[in-house]
């Protein structure tokens, strides 16, 4: 629902670029609330919205297909749990920092995210949902401890959208002693459809579905 009314104020926004800045900040606070339905959220997020205007290059958005295949890839790899809609009980994203600047003369945006998740299970993969917005860089995941993990690939899964981070090592549970971070730099495209990052797991009745 939030998802939906985030479109339209876009629409809005993109019809009338004057109060495109407004929208932008509009979007954001719609992204965050997207993705952290019942979590902290950052202050950063709206800050975001000032940096607008600090990138005066003009990169036609006819870069992002290349950029699209570099980093991480579109993948049909369907040899894990990322072909289900749902995350799996054993990722638990429990916090997203997210920091989203919209170029308004490209109509673009670009954005970081830390996400804090919980990981219950031994896993080489985490996966989460992304949506018409690609990843700009290798995406960093850091330990509890603030060791960096050495993440190998990174794949689009575009029939559930999401991207699939895989890692050199097994990544084990973190039983409760603080939480893996990952860090993704991210570009869209502010063209009427709301974008990014949002979770879909949901508590009915008492159950995390
Ligand atoms: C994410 O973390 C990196 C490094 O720890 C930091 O530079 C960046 O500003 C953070 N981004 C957000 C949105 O919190
Ligand atoms: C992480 O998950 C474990 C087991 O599922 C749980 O006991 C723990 O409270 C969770 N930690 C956080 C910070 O959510
Ligand atoms: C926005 O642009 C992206 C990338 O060019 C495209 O995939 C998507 O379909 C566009 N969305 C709309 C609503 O035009």
């Amino acid at each position: 629902m939030i998802l939906e009314e985030g479109e339209g104020s876009k629409r809005y926004c993109i019809k009338r670029k004057h109060v495109a800045i407004i929208c932008a900040v509009v979007v954001g606070v719609g992204l965050i609330v997207g993705l952290s339905v019942g979590l902290t959220r950052s202050c950063d997020s709206t800050d975001g919205g000032q940096g607008t205007t600090q990138a005066p290059s003009h990169r036609p958005p006819t870069l992002s297909p290349p950029q699209d295949q570099g980093v991480c890839p579109a993948s049909e790899d369907e040899s894990g749990g990322w072909k289900n809609f749902r995350l799996p009980d054993f990722i638990n994203p429990v916090h997203y920092d997210l920091e989203v600047k919209p170029l308004l003369e490209e109509d673009t945006y670009t954005g970081s995210v830390n996400i804090s998740i919980n990981v219950s299970s031994p896993t080489r993969n985490l996966w989460l949902h992304l949506r018409e917005t690609r990843i700009t860089q290798l995406p960093v995941l850091r330990k509890p401890s603030g060791e960096q993990v050495k993440v190998r690939r990174c794949f689009e899964y575009k029939k559930q959208e999401y991207v699939v981070v895989e890692t050199e090592e097994e990544l084990a549970p973190n039983d409760g002693k603080g939480l893996y971070h990952l860090t993704m730099e991210f570009a869209g495209q502010l063209n009427g459809s709301l974008v990014g990052f949002y979770r879909t797991t949901y508590v009915e009745k008492g159950q995390i579905k």
